[in-house]
């Protein structure tokens, strides 16, 4: 028994942290701060906030909900406040003395403490920080695609009324702004971020609240040990088939067409060229799709999808079999389509003098530093596989951070950051050896801007031959 009991007082001393599962959206989120749409109310909310900090006057709840889809993450403040007040209108300017709703995010959950923020006041001003290790932009930060509304967005400012009863701030955050730190953007089923929900400020009442309660003696909301787990949650029922690498066969002719059809008649919900639209979702780029064959498509597009913004159409058959060669077209990987080039001497070059083989692995040969491209075709569309060959990254991806080590004992090790916990790193030794350093064994380590794979100056036509070689890559098809 004793060690049960031991164990019972660890987890009992251990903070008591929130926790949540983020539902993927079911319907387009439009930022107004409004939160009228059916992917809002069906979303879970998120519990009561804790008074950390209660002395005195009224506790005012908040309603939080966090939802996400491929591209961004949606959060929702619903604030109620008899005394709504803000005047800070510089950005990033002290927010916080305001009525103020914040969002704290640690994507990575063997790191807190590279965290990210957004403070938002009733006026719609907003301060971010990146409290990242790999920040070097000072106190502020500049995240990139941002889209959100306060409910009083762009008053010059707003005082405490009788009529005030409460406020709103929606928020989108496209998911890029995490790939240094997430393990996916977008997130898997069951992927483990960690973040925390507050409020503070105003003039009366201005109770500070987190959702995950801050023990003593801390007296900051920034305390990363204390934000709470959110699990990001797709469970099988929702997903539809795998993609892999089933091979859609489609017409390209046909599919040139239904772009120009598709680009006239759907672009006022769906946006242009397959990307995603004001009121509806995007129909091509990497994303999860509900419906994936002819058949499917067909029904959605003639029949419409209901209880959805989704219309039926009067289009001729052979117009709307166009569109779906156009659709299958966006979302064909490399192995789907015809490509330039010669797949034999490709295969040559890569083993020989363009010298990819020594790090990349293919069907069980060649090194292991660079990612296993034995089913490359099937994960990456043609664009994507042509862009990693002739774009440096600009940033190493998460998996693929070079370091340089120097241990307390004098030894120097060069390789790639694959694994970092609180206490130790796990780093893969460009002599393709796995080091495991305790914090406590290293003197220095020292983060490489660039990423390993060289951007080769190839002949156009080796390159070709090369794409062509990978774009075949796809453990099973059909
Ligand atoms: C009035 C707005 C509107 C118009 C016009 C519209 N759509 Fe949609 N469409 C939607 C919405 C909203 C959805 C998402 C429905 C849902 O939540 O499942 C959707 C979904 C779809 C889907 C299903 C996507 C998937 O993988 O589940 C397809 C395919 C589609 N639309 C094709 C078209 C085509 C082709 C046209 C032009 C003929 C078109 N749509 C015009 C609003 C619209
Ligand atoms: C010195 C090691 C190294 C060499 C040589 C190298 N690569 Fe890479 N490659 C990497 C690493 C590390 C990554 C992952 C990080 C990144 O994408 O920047 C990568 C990524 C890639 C990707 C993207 C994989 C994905 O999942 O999207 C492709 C494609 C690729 N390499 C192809 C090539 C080809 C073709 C060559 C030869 C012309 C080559 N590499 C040579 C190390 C290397």
């Amino acid at each position: 028994m004793a060690p049960i009991r031991l164990l019972a007082l660890a987890l009992a001393a251990l903070p008591c942290l929130a926790q949540y599962s983020i539902q993927r959206a079911t319907s387009p989120i439009t930022i107004d701060a409004k939160l009228d749409e059916p992917a809002w109310r069906n979303a879970p909310s998120m519990g009561d906030l804790t008074f950390n900090w209660y002395e005195s006057g009224e506790k005012e709840q908040t309603i939080a909900k966090i939802l996400y889809d491929d591209e961004n993450l949606y959060v929702s403040w619903y604030a109620k406040d008899k005394n709504i007040s803000a005047y800070e209108k510089r950005r990033h300017g002290p927010v916080s003395k305001d009525d103020c709703v914040e969002i704290f995010i640690s994507p990575n959950p063997a790191k807190p403490a590279n965290y990210y923020t957004w403070e938002i006041n009733a006026i719609g001003t907003v301060l971010n920080r990146n409290k990242s290790d790999w920040y070097t932009g000072g106190p502020t930060w500049e995240p990139e695609g941002v889209e959100f509304k306060a409910t009083f967005q762009g008053a010059e400012k707003k005082d405490e009324s009788p009529d005030d009863d409460h406020w709103i701030v929606e928020l989108k955050i496209p998911l890029r702004n995490f790939a240094r730190d997430a393990a996916h953007t977008p997130p898997l089923d069951g992927d483990e971020w960690r973040l925390n929900i507050s409020r503070i400020g105003g003039k009366t009442n201005p109770q500070l609240s987190t959702w995950s309660p801050i023990p003593p003696p801390s007296k900051t909301f920034h305390t990363p040990t204390a934000f709470g787990k959110v699990v990001f949650s797709n469970p099988p029922t929702q997903q539809p088939r795998a993609r892999g690498p089933r091979r859609v066969r489609f017409n390209p002719a046909e599919a040139k067409a239904g772009a120009e059809l598709y680009n006239r008649s759907c672009t006022m919900c769906h946006g242009l060229n397959g990307a995603a639209g004001d009121r509806a979702p995007a129909l091509g780029a990497q994303r999860r799709y509900l419906r994936g064959t002819s058949e499917e498509l067909y029904d959605a597009i003639k029949n419409g999808i209901k209880g959805t913004g989704m219309p039926g159409s009067a289009l001729p058959e052979a117009d709307v079999r166009k569109m779906i060669a156009y659709i299958h077209s966006l979302r064909a990987t490399a192995v789907d389509v015809d490509t330039p080039g010669n797949p034999a001497r490709g295969a040559e070059l890569f083993q020989t003098s363009a010298n990819c083989a020594k790090c990349h692995m293919v069907a069980g040969r060649g090194g292991v530093l660079g990612p296993d491209l034995s089913n490359i075709g099937a994960e990456r569309s043609l664009a994507a596989l042509r862009e990693a060959v002739t774009v440096a990254k600009p940033l190493p991806p998460r998996g693929y951070q070079p370091v340089k080590v120097v241990t307390t004992k004098g030894q120097t090790i060069i390789g790639l950051l694959k694994n970092q916990h609180n206490s130790s790193y796990q780093i893969l030794g460009t002599d393709e050896k796995l080091h495991l350093l305790l914090t406590s064994e290293i003197k220095s380590i020292d983060f490489q801007k660039k990423s390993l794979m060289p951007i080769p100056a190839l002949p156009a036509a080796d390159l070709d031959d090369i794409i062509a070689y990978l774009s075949r890559q796809a453990r099973s098809r059909r």
